[in-house]
């Protein structure tokens, strides 16, 4: 299969009707294969700009349509014999008789779809056949099966070529469920074959086409025995890619991803955050420009802590100096692509859900133990975002009545207790308490006090923090098993950084908190968020 990349749809469409410009010159009486949906709306226009301009003459040629809905009468406007005369009969000086569309309101379907094949047969078979491909790999409406049909024949819709439908209908229950299509061996017949594919919905399918072996459930790769077949797509369905910026108060990080969710570029940059939000953002998205430059990146998608309004598209966070700041407005300065937004914390959720350790199960929920307790609900693989976009802030739930006073202006609030912050806070008051402990000599040390203070007071031994990290995980198991009571999650994930400690703080949890729903450590970390950032432009 020849490859031909084009930039963009419009530079596909026309190269692809040179190539039929030319048949038509070269065999005027030639016999063509038509197909419908979006993707060769364009390539007929320039045929009939070219017949206009006396370019080609159509009047000699035969056409065949690869299929058409059963039962729908030419009549409808959604019918593919209405799209034909619509987008190409009528505006070239083509002999409507020689124009063939299968019979969508034949009362006979079998009889006419022999007919249709022989008097594809009968004309000498098909010079040139035009495809588009489906995004489950189907080709007219092959879907994939295990016995894929060779001839015309009558054909049930897989449900997802019905909703990929439905954008064509008022709604998806109007969508036909059967079609009567050319078959793979009808297909196969034609003397040559050109498939086209555009925009990145069909760079999955794409992909498959390219680097799979022949087989049933991509239905494309069966033209890989045909030896006259010219895939022309653009650049967004041969590499689509995503770049995904997670924003955080001390470095930005940057990915690039695949189609397959592989990060296939990593950069990061200081944030700056004694700068103002426009700078910083504007420095974020020249970063962006140079790496969109280097990569076919189709779609940005930006994890920002914070408050997003997502009715104004509008940031608010405390540890940055975002105070409703209009983050993507300010990008789509420079970036000329589309642009999606979220929580970080959903971010990494995603990240985490899709390519990460929730991988295997459909509902995550992630728990982010940081200088707070961040939260991020993954329902069907998709953010739970609740009713205003802010659902998730588990940090906040009340685990304590009455308990310490938190920010918020709450108290009791599970962060206050089981957060990095907190755990510092502990091992601090207890050093203070027991100067003669391992652990005070440990803090006497090193001068200082963070999240990993209390686990090499526990290395050497210390009774004292032995006890103020088992209370400690008592509190983190308290608020995972809510987690698990409310949603029975498939699995429940935990990040940030303390999630470095890795089995030292996972066995006890698993142990406290006693359930059969996994619990596991982030397995991508720092990734997590790039990864689920750059997802949200491509699952939009
Ligand atoms: P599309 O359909 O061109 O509308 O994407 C292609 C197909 O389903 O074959």
């Amino acid at each position: 299969m020849r490859v031909i990349v084009c930039n963009d749809y419009d530079e596909m469409s026309k190269r692809a009707a040179k190539l039929v410009a030319s048949q038509i010159t070269l065999k005027p009486d030639c016999v063509l294969g038509l197909a419908t949906g979006s993707t060769p709306i364009g390539l007929y226009e320039n045929l009939a700009e070219m017949n206009r301009l006396g370019e080609i003459d159509f009047s000699g040629v035969t056409t065949f349509n690869l299929d058409e809905y059963y039962p729908i009468s030419p009549e409808n406007d959604q019918s593919y014999r209405y799209f034909m005369n619509e987008h190409l009969f009528n505006k070239v000086n083509i002999d409507i008789n020689r124009t063939h569309v299968p019979d969508g309101q034949t009362e006979d379907p079998e009889a006419e779809c022999a007919r249709y094949e022989k008097m594809i047969n009968d004309c000498g078979g098909i010079d040139l056949q035009i495809l588009g491909i489906g995004q489950n790999g189907h080709i007219g409406f092959n879907e994939p099966d295990n016995n894929l049909n060779t001839v015309t024949h009558l054909t049930g819709l897989t449900q997802s070529t019905i909703d990929a439908n439905a954008r064509f209908f008022k709604s998806k229950e109007d969508v036909p469920t059967r079609a009567l299509t050319m078959g793979i061996a009808s297909i196969l017949k034609s003397r040559k074959i050109i498939l086209l594919a555009s925009g990145r919905t069909k760079y999955k399918v794409v992909r498959e086409l390219l680097n799979e072996g022949i087989n049933t459930s991509v239905p494309a790769t069966m033209l890989k025995v045909h030896p006259d077949v010219v895939l022309i797509c653009d650049k967004e369905a041969y590499a689509s890619m995503y770049l995904g910026v997670d924003i955080g108060g001390t470095s930005v990080k940057l990915g690039v991803i695949d189609g397959f969710n592989n990060i296939v570029y990593k950069d990061s940059l200081p944030t700056h955050k004694d700068k103002p939000a426009k700078a910083i953002i504007d420095n974020v998205a020249k970063v962006c420009s140079d790496i969109i430059a280097r990569f076919p990146v189709s779609a940005v998608g930006v994890g920002t802590p914070g408050i997003i309004d997502f009715e104004k598209n509008t940031v608010s966070a405390t540890n940055l100096p975002f105070d409703n700041a209009p983050i993507v407005d300010w990008m789509k300065e420079t970036i000329k692509l589309p642009i999606y937004i979220n929580n970080d914390a959903n971010c990494a959720a995603l990240g985490e859900a899709v390519a990460g350790e929730g991988a295997d199960v459909r509902d995550m929920f992630m728990v982010t133990l940081g200088t707070g307790i961040g939260g991020g609900i993954i329902i069907d693989k998709k953010i739970y975002m609740g009713a205003k976009g802010d659902a998730g802030e588990i940090g906040h739930m009340c685990i304590e009545a009455n308990g310490i006073p938190c920010s918020c202006g709450s108290r009791g609030c599970w962060e206050k207790y089981a957060s990095v912050s907190a755990l510092i806070e502990q091992t601090e008051a207890a050093a203070q308490k027991e100067p003669d402990s391992i652990l005070a000599k440990v803090v006497e040390k090193n001068c200082v006090v963070d999240g990993k203070t209390i686990f090499e007071a526990k290395i050497q031994g210390c009774p004292v923090a032995e006890r103020v990290f088992d209370q400690y995980i008592d509190y983190l198991a308290i608020g995972i098993r809510n987690i698990i009571n409310i949603f029975r999650p498939g699995i429940v994930v935990i990040a940030g950084g303390i999630s470095e400690a890795g089995n030292m703080i996972l066995e006890p949890l698993v142990k406290k908190v006693n359930s059969s729903v996994p619990i596991r450590i982030s397995r991508l970390q720092n990734d997590a968020g790039i990864i689920g950032a750059a997802l949200l432009g491509r699952d939009k």
